[in-house]
């Protein structure tokens, strides 16, 4: 993970945000090649979610009004439980002070609360699963962080607070008066922007059920601990689509948009050995099913997308709150009906983040380690580098004219500093999947070598045929 947070910082993927003030923790900034990445990621998704018949696309506002979140339950529900330590004052999220517990503690607290039963030496794993069964509920979890959890930061145990409930949303203000009248939230999910949309979209749309809507854009939520780089962030990305459909076909549909979903992930080039699908058995208020596709980060098994049956949950609901109909007229049957939803909801950054870690590789070649990140072509920040062999003889300029040229279709960069090979171990490093040399035979018979970045393989091919060979490749 280190070197990969440190190549995203050298090469300008992501830089921590507002840096020269020391950071300002959770949130980060996509340097000149991370936005162009995450700008091909997010349109590999919004291609593959609506250059089809039955997705339509929106861009809603993120503040949004604020029973809008009254309706979602997330004013109620969107919580955390929460203890402060009465000694050193440091926060934490139950739930993640109970999961980074290390074996040792485990086996030290199961001593403590349970001392006939636990005595002898156990087993690591038996440690493991007694743990989480032991401490399954709220009266065990208050129970040990009262007694034997010690405050990882300051080590004192008996020092926590009774656990809080802590909205995750960010609270501000409409307007120039700050009172509980004018609260708005930042929208933590975008999915209430589409929710929210439904007749407007159907009936612009002419669409017929099934269809789906599909949005992505920033969504905010004040996470106690941000962790792991861009994994778990207070500002992030999403890319959701909430598929409409009738009441009794949200099974068939919830297969078909996890088949799809994972489908997506491979064709980008992960492979199927990092990617598990994790059950849900406890469930967010909204959902009847959930399924998360999960990636193995170099920390561990973490999730990048969810697919979720959300019943009528959030139209029944908005149609409580709002007093606004929200039912579908189905024209074959003559009934009307409040839509069922299937949503995919994939992280735009978290999935930046994966598919980073899946394509980072250190590999020796003739003696010499090069790191390389095997980026799918689609998702190359650089499409390809145009290379003079030398700086004379005309080269340069044809290289320049080249870039010129293939500038007008794709992002490709120009560069003649340095020895040809660590020319080609920059745009390695960076993922882009094309050089083209431009060398003395370039002169003679208007050809450019092309060298492949995963298999280092070289070809020649006609200088005219370039942008077919990429636009082909991408
Ligand atoms: N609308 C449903 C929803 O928001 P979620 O499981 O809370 O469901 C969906 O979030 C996805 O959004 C996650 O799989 C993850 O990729 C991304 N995500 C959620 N919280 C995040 C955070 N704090 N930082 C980065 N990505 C996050």
């Amino acid at each position: 993970m280190e070197k990969i947070v440190s190549l995203a910082k050298r090469r300008g993927f992501v830089f921590q945000s507002s840096e020269i003030y020391g950071g300002l923790n959770g949130c980060w900034d996509y340097g000149p090649l991370g936005v162009e990445m995450l700008n091909n990621l997010k349109q590999a998704w919004w291609r593959s979610m609506t250059f089809r018949d039955d997705v339509e696309g929106v861009d809603a506002s993120i503040l949004m009004h604020p029973r809008v979140w009254e309706a979602s339950g997330h004013v109620a529900n969107f919580t955390d439980p929460m203890v402060d330590c009465k000694q050193c004052k440091a926060r934490y999220r139950v739930d993640v002070l109970m999961d980074e517990l290390s074996l040792k503690k485990k086996k030290d607290i199961l001593r403590e609360m349970f001392p006939t039963e636990f005595e002898g030496q156990q087993k690591d794993e038996r440690i493991e699963s007694e743990f989480s069964t032991r401490f399954s509920n709220e009266a065990t979890v208050t129970d040990a962080l009262k007694k034997s959890i010690p405050c990882p930061n300051c080590g004192n145990k008996g020092t926590f607070t009774e656990a809080r409930q802590f909205n995750l949303m960010f609270k501000t203000f409409v307007g120039p008066v700050e009172d509980t009248n004018n609260v708005v939230y930042l929208r933590h999910e975008t999915a209430q922007g589409i929710f929210v949309n439904f007749m407007n979209v159907q009936s612009a749309s002419r669409q017929k059920l099934p269809f789906g809507i599909a949005q992505s854009g920033k969504a905010f939520r004040n996470e106690i601990n941000t962790k792991n780089f861009l994994f778990r962030t207070r500002e992030f990305e999403q890319m959701e689509m909430q598929y409409f459909v009738k009441p009794g076909e949200e099974d068939k549909f919830f297969e078909y948009w996890r088949e799809e979903r994972m489908k997506w992930f491979l064709e980008l080039g992960m492979k199927q050995e990092n990617l598990q699908w994790h059950k849900h058995e406890k469930l967010a208020h909204y959902a009847k099913a959930a399924f998360d596709i999960e990636f193995k980060f170099p920390f561990g098994w973490g999730e990048i997308e969810g697919i979720h049956s959300r019943t009528d949950f959030d139209l029944g609901n908005h149609e409580k709150f709002s007093g606004k109909a929200m039912k579908y007229f189905d024209e074959q049957t003559k009934e009307k009906f409040v839509p069922f939803v299937i949503e995919t909801s994939v992280g735009a950054s978290r999935s930046f983040m994966a598919f980073l870690c899946a394509s980072y590789d250190e590999e020796m070649v003739e003696g010499e380690m090069r790191t390389v990140l095997h980026l799918h072509p689609k998702l190359a920040p650089m499409k390809a580098a145009i290379l003079p062999l030398v700086n004379r003889d005309g080269m340069d300029d044809i290289a320049h004219n080249m870039t010129k040229d293939l500038q007008k279709y794709f992002r490709v960069f120009y560069d003649d500093s340095g020895a040809i090979g660590r020319r080609y171990r920059r745009q390695d490093e960076i993922g882009t999947p094309y050089c083209f040399t431009v060398d003395s035979q370039t002169l003679q018979d208007q050809t450019v070598t092309v060298r492949e970045r995963d298999s280092m393989r070289q070809e020649r091919i006609a200088m005219s045929k370039v942008k077919e060979y990429l636009l082909e490749k991408i």
